[in-house]
């Protein structure tokens, strides 16, 4: 591993190639016993990391799926919108489980508070899109992003107020939303998740000086884990069935205010086959009992909503187009255990103008691959399926998942 960690560099961002859930937190929790700190960059907790240790199930919604090793800082960048109940109890479900998290946690106080008003209009705009709707995840997102870009947010340095003038901030933010949306807004409900935040939090906001300093003055290395994914970028997705914020590795630098030159490297992270929740196109998707059995045997159902996501096959043109958005230095491919039943596996090679997709039918292998460590233990077949995609995306593929524990990861240096 420690040729593949040198050849990776200090800073490397975990970014998702497909529609999310790729199993970003999974290969961030692995790879951040090796790094000195861990950062989050954008996105809020629309995003769902699942990782299991020792048998034990841990979701993440805000914090790094990286938080689980002790003493190692913990950044929340600056392009995040944070709901602060939310990181509040996910600070708490750790804290019951004896590991400590605030004192090596930082928030920079640029980041975004989302307000829980931002989900009642989540949940208005969605209701009012009828059969255009989004499927969003109801967290607040698109609304909280609204507010960063119309420069009406609030932001986390909002937390260092008293609480009259917190009060008064939010009145008249409340004010404004009842008019527009018709919802009715709690000042006090607000004002008491807030007042909450700033007893429990005061101490973890910090500038943005905290990034500089680990970068140049201390010179610790960096992990960045993405959340969403390359096809739910707001500028280059499958817009509008997106999120609302850059979800690329150059967002996640933006988000973290780091200089592009600072990132020595990049993984992109696919499943074998591809799923999708909510709406928007998805070429390769399955909707038979073949996409039931890739749910089933995936356990696809989203960790932050519980609803099945769309399963399908894997698409070539949306890796590569992945990497050119991203500058991919090698692939994690994940959950390769999932197909191990599939008497064979579809591979999307193009998209012709109609939106056809010819395929490559690869044959399954038939065993287990789940559990295996090693590449040269994984059956021919797996192993040709994985060369097929360095061929075609001409990127290596240097991590394989063959199940969701963490030891359940092939290495290749
Ligand atoms: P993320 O949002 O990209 O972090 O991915 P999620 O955590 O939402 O979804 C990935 C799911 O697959 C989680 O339940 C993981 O525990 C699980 N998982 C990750 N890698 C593997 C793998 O290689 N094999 C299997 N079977 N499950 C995996
Ligand atoms: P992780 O980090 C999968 C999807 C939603 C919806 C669209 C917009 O776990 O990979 P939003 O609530 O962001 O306004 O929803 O984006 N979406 C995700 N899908 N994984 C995620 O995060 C997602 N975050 C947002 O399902 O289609
Ligand atoms: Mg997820």
């Amino acid at each position: 591993m420690q040729k593949l960690l040198d050849s990776l560099g200090p800073v490397c961002a975990i970014i998702g190639a497909q529609w999310g859930d790729e199993g970003k937190g999974k290969i961030v929790d692995v790879l951040a016993a090796h790094y000195d700190v861990i950062a989050r960059a954008c996105g809020g907790a629309n995003a769902g990391h699942t990782i299991v240790v020792g048998g034990k199930k841990h979701v993440f919604h805000l914090l790094p799926a990286g938080s689980l090793h002790e003493g190692k800082p913990v950044l929340l960048g600056a392009g995040m919108v944070i709901h602060l109940p939310t990181l509040l109890e996910e600070i708490h479900t750790l804290e019951a489980a004896g590991i400590s998290i605030r004192d090596r946690l930082g928030i920079m106080r640029s980041a975004h508070i989302l307000l829980n008003y931002h989900k009642q209009i989540d949940g208005a705009i969605e209701e009012g899109r009828g059969s255009k709707k989004i499927g969003t995840t109801k967290r607040g997102i698109g609304p909280a992003y609204m507010d960063k870009a119309a420069r009406t947010g609030l932001r986390m340095d909002a937390l260092l107020l008293s609480e009259d003038e917190l009060r008064s901030e939010i009145a008249h933010r409340a004010g404004a939303v009842e008019r527009m949306y018709g919802i009715s807004v709690s000042v006090d409900e607000e004002l008491s998740c807030l007042l909450e935040a700033k007893e429990q939090l005061h101490e973890c906001l910090t500038t943005m000086d905290v990034i500089y300093e680990f970068l140049y003055t201390k010179k610790s290395s960096i992990l960045i884990e993405g959340a969403q994914a390359a096809l739910l970028d707001i500028d280059h997705g499958t817009y509008p069935y997106v999120t609302s914020s850059s979800t690329t590795a150059a967002g996640a630098l933006q988000g973290l205010g780091l200089p592009p030159k600072a990132l020595t490297s990049c993984i992109g992270v696919a499943k074998a086959y591809c799923t999708r929740v909510g709406e928007g196109t998805f070429p390769t998707e399955e909707k038979g009992e073949r996409g039931d059995r890739l749910r089933e045997r995936g356990g696809e159902y989203g960790a932050t909503t519980g609803r099945p996501r769309r399963c399908g096959w894997l698409h070539i043109p949306s890796l590569n187009y992945a990497s050119l958005l991203n500058g991919f230095s090698c692939w994690c491919i994940t959950k390769l255990d999932v197909l191990d039943e599939e008497p064979e596996i579809p591979v999307g090679l193009t998209q012709d103008a109609k939106g056809n997709t010819p395929y490559e039918n690869f044959p399954g292998w038939k065993s287990k691959t789940a559990g295996i460590h090693s590449y040269t233990d994984l059956p021919e077949n797996a192993r040709k399926f994985i060369r097929s995609i360095e061929e075609r995306t001409h990127i290596p593929v240097n991590f394989i998942g063959t199940g969701p524990n963490r030891e359940d990861l092939i290495v290749r240096e």
